[in-house]
């Protein structure tokens, strides 16, 4: 069953060279990519189960976007590349507590609810109040058949494969790259994002080759892993698009290595978490390159000076971070990962950080699969 792993969260993170070319596969086309590019070639998105609805979408008013935990962070992690690509406002709420406000949904909003189980109490009760109000309900669930599936007007179910560990590992992956689709076929007859487009298109081909390039990583992170082994905190730091992956490492960590951990957008630092960085509190930055790449080395210069203890997650070949953070005297450990196109950067950057956090988990002797307190799907209130 584990498939010579020892743990499901072990196999599910290697899945995901796997599992997000299922997500994808018959539903990105890429006839015009290559020499044909040139020629000005289109690749194309298709997710069946939107075809008939995109029209609506797109003369919404708004897509919000509701989950819960991970499926909360993939919906973060894209919100941009929907910003970007259709132009309609996004928002993300947490499913509980859109109910706890009884936000005001509208007959012209677009709701989408993420899910792997497709079972979550609170984003099914969240459902049946958009649904109540007239919104276009929209399911992104693993599973086929599950009760937000069932309920959605239309949907795409992200191919992922059965996930049995508790923790969510690879259907965090699929989650984004679906989101990541639905924006590009909601933009598919916008001319002046044709660029954007092709290039988020060949980088979702490229994801499964730079993914197993990421989990090749694993040895490293255990290595890291026993450096966190005795620690009680991990503060996590991330802006843009990885201020998701911020949120996700941390959930990660605190909910089987059992150890606190905080994902804190980098823009947020000085005004307040600053005063918990010293000597003795390990922090977790990431530093892929995109357009917050020069916050974020002005971020870890800030975290250096005062001493703290780094890891930072940088694409392979980033000179500036060699110089910052090579000196024998720094306390800091580069991880380097592969670049890929900025919006599809925290697929991989999660990667390693998911190996951390099991290999944290195993060292500090916690249950991997089945967390103290949790369950897989959460169906109470
Ligand atoms: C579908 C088939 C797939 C087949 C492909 C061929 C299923 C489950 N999928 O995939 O086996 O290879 O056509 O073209 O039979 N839906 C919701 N809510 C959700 C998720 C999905 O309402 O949360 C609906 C969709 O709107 C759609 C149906 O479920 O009507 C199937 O969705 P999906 O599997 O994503 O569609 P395809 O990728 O087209
Ligand atoms: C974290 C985790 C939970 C779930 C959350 C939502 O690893 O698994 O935070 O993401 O309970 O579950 P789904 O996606 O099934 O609605």
């Amino acid at each position: 069953m584990k498939g010579g792993y020892d743990h499901y969260m072990q196999k599910e993170i290697h899945e995901q060279p796997e599992s997000i070319f299922q997500t994808m596969r018959g539903r990105v086309s890429r006839m015009g990519a290559g020499a044909d590019a040139a020629a000005g070639g289109e690749r194309c998105i298709k997710l069946g189960g939107l075809a008939e609805h995109v029209e609506a979408m797109r003369s919404g008013r708004r897509i919000m976007f509701v989950a819960c935990g991970t499926s909360y962070h993939a919906t973060l992690a894209a919100r941009q590349t929907v910003e970007d690509l259709v132009s309609i406002p996004v928002a993300c709420e947490l499913a509980s507590d859109l109910l706890d406000r009884r936000c005001p949904i509208f007959r012209d909003d677009t709701c989408v609810f993420v899910s792997q189980s497709g079972e979550t109490a609170d984003t099914l009760a969240a459902l049946e109040y958009a649904k109540a109000r007239g919104a276009l309900c929209v399911g992104i669930t693993n599973t086929v058949g599950s009760a937000i599936a069932r309920s959605t007007h239309c949907g795409v179910h992200i191919n992922a494969g059965c996930e049995i560990g508790v923790a969510s590992t690879k259907a965090y992956t699929s989650q984004i790259a679906v989101i990541t689709m639905m924006a590009l076929a909601l933009s598919e007859d916008s001319i002046s994002k044709r660029d954007k487009r092709n290039a988020i298109i060949d980088g979702l081909a490229e994801l499964p080759e730079k993914i197993r390039q990421a989990l090749k990583l694993d040895l490293e992170m255990r290595r890291l892993a026993g450096t966190l082994e005795g620690e009680q905190s991990l503060l996590v730091f991330g802006r843009g698009y990885n201020y998701a992956t911020a949120l996700e490492a941390a959930l990660k960590v605190k909910e089987v290595a059992l150890m606190h951990s905080e994902g804190i957008l980098a823009g947020e630092m000085k005004h307040g978490p600053l005063a918990l960085v010293d000597d003795t509190m390990p922090i977790l930055a990431i530093a892929t390159k995109d357009s917050m790449h020069p916050k974020m080395l002005s971020v870890i210069q800030q975290l250096l000076a005062r001493g703290a203890n780094l890891l930072v997650v940088c694409n392979e070949g980033d000179d500036d971070l060699e110089e910052l953070c090579g000196s024998p005297d720094k306390r800091c450990s580069l991880i380097r990962v592969p670049q890929v196109v900025d919006c599809l950067q925290p697929i991989v950057n999660i990667v390693p950080l998911q190996l951390l956090s099991y290999h944290l988990t195993c060292l500090r002797g916690h249950n991997v699969d089945q967390p103290r307190n949790l369950a897989k799907a959460v169906t109470v209130n």
